[in-house]
């Protein structure tokens, strides 16, 4: 079976009504026939039958056993966290989802774990960085904001011989273009909000893993914690599922024509796109992931805030907001908006400069989208340089 055909049919016709459309169990409680006797939902926090084939549908997806899913990604996160106890460490990549690096800067280290970056793109780099304490290992492959890829077969080997759980965040590529957990990952975690949902009219988080124990505990987790995902917004991520794989191949398609349109931009100067051979791990990447995917960011060679604002500022199409993975192009300025949390000195070292921009490429003809990104660069190099002597 293709993986098109397996996606439309991982979703279930409804068996009591015949419905395509699985239907929206909004309630908070069922009716019990004795206390304790029921047909496998008591309480909505800790069931609901939406949310169930939601789950059923993306443990399908990502290869896994069991998947929670949650009222947003950072709560996706959170319960993995959990899993750990004080004194255990994590080891995580240095180019991180700003949130996941708050919550782990400002919150788990109140708790007593403590989190140790390293450029996992470098595997001798997550050799020398594990301790007694390492307990899990996190990466996000392609990372947020600068596309950096980590080789997660060789990673999940290190961790198997240490006896350390591999947790991917597979946001940026979705099940459509990478499978984690059949490459040696124990869990994946996603910002459904993103490419799953499809349509930026979400929020959503997921969690998957490779054993039925490992998932009991998450499953444990998110009814003991609560933050859990509601009935229609678990409808609306399966809404979003039944077009994955065509939306992410089109988003790949237009961020590659992107990608190599602006490395040929006078204005530009490094452009990050796992899908571009000049990429350093793009032989990684092919290997890992069935095409690259939508997000494209780049620098200018005027590396400052105020020349990204500008840009930022000026495009027609890309809409400036948080977030990615929708049908509508956005951008952002990850300094000061997506990743403002992380110190400047540690976002810079991770390559997340004051002039990067990200672009989330979404599904508009990308002659349109070209042309855009065009008339913006060439009305903020006008500005520039009429204030500044620019040599180029
Ligand atoms: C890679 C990645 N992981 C996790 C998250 C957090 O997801 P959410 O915003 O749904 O909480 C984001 C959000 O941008 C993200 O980009």
């Amino acid at each position: 079976m293709s993986n098109a055909t397996k996606l439309i049919h991982s979703i279930p016709v409804d068996p009591l009504t015949g419905s395509v459309s699985v239907p929206i169990y909004q309630t908070s409680t069922f009716v019990q026939e004795a206390p304790g006797v029921h047909k496998g939902y008591d309480y909505a926090r800790s069931n609901n039958p939406t949310r169930e084939t939601l789950e059923k549908i993306i443990a399908e997806l990502e290869g896994g056993v069991k998947a929670s899913a949650f009222a947003s990604g950072l709560a996706a996160i959170d319960a993995v966290v959990k899993l750990l106890q004080s004194g255990d460490e994590i080891l995580a990549v240095d180019d991180i989802y700003g949130g996941a690096f708050r919550l782990f800067t400002h919150i788990y280290s109140k708790f007593g774990i403590k989190v140790n970056y390293t450029d996992t793109t470098d595997v001798a780099n997550v050799i020398d960085a594990i301790t007694p304490a390492t307990k899990l290992i996190w990466l996000e492959t392609p990372t947020n904001p600068t596309l950096k890829i980590s080789d997660i077969e060789a990673i999940g080997r290190i961790a198997k011989q240490h006896n350390i759980l591999l947790c991917v965040d597979n946001t940026f590529a979705s099940p459509a273009l990478q499978r984690p957990l059949e490459l040696g990952a124990d869990i994946v975690v996603h910002s459904a909000t993103k490419y799953l949902g499809g349509h930026s009219d979400l929020i959503a988080g997921l969690v998957v893993s490779k054993t039925q124990e490992l998932g009991d505990q998450i499953k444990f987790i998110q009814n003991a914690s609560g933050a859990i995902l509601a009935p229609h917004d678990s409808w609306l991520v399966i809404r979003g599922v039944e077009t994955l794989h065509l939306r992410v191949a089109e988003h790949s398609r237009n961020a590659l024509a992107v990608a190599k349109h602006l490395q040929g931009h006078p204005l530009v100067d490094k452009v990050y796109y796992p899908g571009l051979e000049t990429h350093v791990n793009h032989t990684i990447a092919a290997k890992q992931q069935s095409a690259f995917g939508g997000i494209v960011s780049f620098t200018l060679k005027t590396d400052t805030e105020d020349a990204a604002a500008l840009v930022t500022t000026a495009t027609k199409y890309f809409k400036l907001a948080e977030s990615l993975g929708g049908v509508k192009s956005l951008l952002c300025h990850p300094a000061s908006m997506t990743h403002k949390s992380i110190p400047a000195e540690k976002r810079q070292a991770a390559g997340v400069a004051d002039s990067l921009i990200r672009l989330s490429v979404g599904l508009e003809t990308v002659e349109d989208l070209i042309q855009d990104i065009d008339q913006a660069l060439a009305g903020v190099h006008k500005k520039l340089k009429a204030t500044e002597a620019l040599t180029y």
